[in-house]
């Protein structure tokens, strides 16, 4: 059936008043456009939609059932727009958001902070390398990324974020804890557990390395910031970890930062996405979200 939307309003007006007068001064038509329209969707269907008796009209069996389905139609289209205008102003919709690993403690705290403002928000976190940021990038499979800086040459907008000092964590009980301005050949006899390739830290904690000339031993690979801490903490070896994840930990005195030169090796995080893709609304208002209120929620210890 080729009728429009816009014929159906009209016949949905005439229907309810049971008069082409009234419905055309609702409509702000005229009553031959009225009637014009009325017309062509029976011409359309083949049926009459209403019957004259005297002075007054009365729907036909037709116009009936045409009745019924149209206010059902209605009332789709208006379900319709009070989910567009709710997605309109961000208090629905969905939002992915990938973080590297070092942004993870604080991407939550930053998430709660969000889904504060817009509580209908269903938000999708994803926790992963810089490699792997890079292949949900290119896979289009989130709508940002807050990670460290991406390599160039590809095709993404990013915007610094915040720093993000790199440095070492020992035991609380560690024979370096005290010691002040520690000289990077002190480490040589250290072993490490070290972030596993395609991590950002383990890449830039090499190149440094190699750039002063030496390599550190690694005693363990370990994909998690998590997991290296708790490493630390249980001897295993020394860390090089960013300072966002070890608040909690140095506080309570279970880990302490090393005192060692040219750390905190400075990197920087950055808010990436896709540069041909087009935010949603709800991707959108994170964005801004995040760079007014970033540094409400950095936590360093
Ligand atoms: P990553 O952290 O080590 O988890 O990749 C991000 C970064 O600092 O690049």
């Amino acid at each position: 059936m080729n009728v429009t939307l816009r014929q159906l309003a009209v016949f949905e007006m005439v229907a309810r008043h049971l008069s082409f007068t009234r419905a055309a001064e609702e409509l702000l038509l005229t009553q031959p456009a009225v009637s014009m329209q009325i017309k062509q969707i029976e011409d359309e269907i083949g049926l009459d939609l209403f019957e004259r008796l005297g002075r007054k009209i009365y729907l036909t069996e037709t116009g009936v059932e045409l009745y019924r389905l149209s206010r059902e139609i209605s009332a789709k289209l208006l379900e319709a727009d009070s989910i567009v205008d709710e997605i309109k102003g961000a208090d629905g919709g969905r939002l992915l958001v990938a973080v590297a690993s070092t942004v993870q403690y604080f991407a939550i705290r930053l998430l709660a902070g969000f889904c504060e403002r817009y509580p209908k928000v269903n938000i999708n976190l994803k926790v992963t390398n810089q490699k792997g940021l890079l292949q949900l990038l290119e896979n289009n499979e989130t709508d940002i990324a807050l990670m460290g800086e991406p390599p160039e040459g590809l095709d993404l907008l990013s915007e610094p974020l915040l720093d993000n000092p790199l440095v070492v964590i020992a035991p609380s009980n560690h024979h370096l804890r005290a010691k002040q301005n520690i000289a990077l050949q002190a480490l040589k006899n250290e072993v490490f557990l070290m972030r596993e390739q395609g991590s950002g830290t383990r890449t830039s904690t090499e190149r440094f390395f190699s750039e002063n000339g030496f390599k550190i031993s690694a005693s363990m690979e370990v994909n998690n910031n998590g997991a290296i801490k708790l490493g630390v903490e249980e001897g295993l070896g020394l860390g090089i970890v960013s300072q966002h994840t070890i608040d909690i930990e140095v506080k309570t005195g279970r880990l302490v930062i090393l005192d060692v030169n040219y750390f905190p090796l400075m990197r920087k995080w950055y808010m990436v996405r896709r540069s041909g893709k087009r935010l949603s609304v709800v991707a959108a208002a994170f964005e801004n979200f995040v760079r007014k209120e970033k540094h409400n929620y950095v936590r360093f210890p």
